[in-house]
């Protein structure tokens, strides 16, 4: 059973790494062999069998950049989060390694890359391990754990006693749900059965940073399970201390070389300090970060996007300020509101008629049929110069998506804007 995770691995391999491979070729071949193994593994095709469309180019994309080749395809988040919501056994987790092993030998990789690569993969590999209650029963138990109900929760871990640090969705145990409902006394059932009380969860599917049950727990007003959990042992690392702007903690965590720390909890993905006072809301924390060196360019698109979506004039204009690229996010704000971001990040160089994330611009995402009509974001847009005519990756202009959704206001908005 995974505990809480001590040392950072890297977010990226030695770049050497990559020619010594063979390059691209050559990952492609080790990834086809992996697959090929994986697929046919009768102990495997439990995780296997679905054979997603382009699962293979996603996972040649992921090697190449990671072992030091050309960054290609889209990277949101690191090796441990894309895997939370599966059931990985030990077992499982050695196969996968095993496979891996088998398909770098195929490649003809020589003996010392191989094994440079293995160290890497052999950590995270085994980071990824979460099984112990089965699917059902863990959402059974989650589900209890949300409303505090002690006696249910007990029984169930009395039948899986793997249970107790089990992750859910986004990372979530049965204390850092406990702890987000402010459910004392489940926590305290929790935290004296030997529940491991740093595992991080999140509130926000995907996109936001994990943080740990403590965390949740202030952020989520339950100071008694705060207080608890402190009294406990709970820690305020130097992601929680971001997180909650818990400035004289930060301080003292950036004395000790921690600004641009990798979180333990993210394997081969940068997610800093920073990436947690942004997301946790905190302007204070992200300056005091950013005058110490913390770093806001590497993941600038994924930081300006969450400041963005927080509605935060002045996280993205601290962002800007610090090197974040505009043209890398991914959000212009509460258009329709207020344009205050949307100006700020088209004078930085947003470019409103490419689409994001090779999909829709953020004029034919606006006039979307299934987001509900917004014509104040589309007349936002418009006066902010986006081309009416700007088409999404699949060639349709906004006009087009407008109309086929009936939406008559954004029609006319887009009409006598010149759209054709
Ligand atoms: C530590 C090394 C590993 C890395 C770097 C890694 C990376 C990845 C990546 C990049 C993807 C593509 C995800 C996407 O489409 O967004 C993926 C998918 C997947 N991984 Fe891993 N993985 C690792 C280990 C494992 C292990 C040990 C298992 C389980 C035994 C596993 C099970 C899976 C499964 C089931 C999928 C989805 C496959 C599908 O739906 O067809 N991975 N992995």
């Amino acid at each position: 059973m995974m505990r809480s995770p001590r040392e950072p691995l890297p977010v990226t391999a030695d770049p050497g790494l990559f020619e010594a491979l063979g390059g691209r070729a050559a990952v492609g071949l080790i990834v086809d062999g992996l697959y090929d193994r994986l697929e046919r593994d009768q102990e495997l095709t439990r995780l296997f069998r679905s054979r997603r469309k382009g699962e293979r180019d996603r996972l040649k994309e992921f090697f190449e950049g990671f072992f030091g080749g050309e960054v290609r395809g889209i990277r949101d988040v690191g090796t441990q989060r894309r895997h939370l919501h599966r059931l990985i056994s030990a077992e499982e987790s050695a196969r996968w390694l095993a496979h891996f092993g088998a398909a770098l030998d195929q490649a003809g990789v020589a003996a010392g890359p191989q094994a440079a690569v293995m160290r890497l993969l052999r950590e995270a590999a085994a980071r990824l391990e979460n099984d112990g209650a089965p699917l059902a029963v863990l959402r059974q138990a989650m589900a209890a754990a949300a409303t505090g109900d002690v006696d249910a929760v007990a029984a169930l871990v009395a039948d899986h006693p793997r249970l107790i640090d089990q992750r859910a969705g986004d990372g979530a145990t049965l204390v850092w749900t406990a702890a987000r409902r402010g459910r004392l006394p489940l926590v305290r059932w929790l935290t004296g059965h030997g529940a491991d009380i740093e595992i991080p969860g999140s509130a926000v599917h995907m996109t936001q940073v994990a943080v740990s049950p403590y965390c949740i727990a202030v952020r989520s007003r339950h100071q008694q399970v705060a207080q608890y959990l402190r009294d406990h042992g709970a820690k305020v690392d130097v992601f929680g201390a971001a997180f909650l702007a818990d400035l004289d903690a930060l301080r003292g965590h950036i004395a000790a070389g921690l600004a641009n720390a990798q979180s333990p909890h993210e394997d081969f993905h940068p997610v800093t300090p920073l990436h947690h006072a942004v997301d946790g809301g905190s302007a204070a924390a992200a300056t005091l970060l950013l005058e110490n060196g913390a770093e806001a360019r590497t993941s600038g698109g994924r930081l300006l996007t969450s400041a963005a979506n927080q509605g935060s004039v002045e996280l993205v204009r601290l962002l800007l300020d610090h090197g974040a690229q505009a043209r890398d996010a991914e959000s212009l704000g509460p258009l329709g509101a207020d344009r205050t971001i949307g100006e700020l990040l088209v004078a930085h160089g947003f470019d409103l008629d490419v689409p994001i994330r090779a999909q829709e611009t953020p004029l034919t995402r606006a006039c979307r049929a299934d987001k509900g009509e917004h014509p104040e974001t589309v007349r936002a847009l418009l006066e902010l110069g986006a081309d009416p005519n700007a088409p999404n990756a699949r060639g349709r202009t906004a006009l087009s998506i407008a109309a086929g959704a009936r939406f008559s206001r954004s029609v006319a908005l887009l009409l006598a804007a010149g759209a054709r």
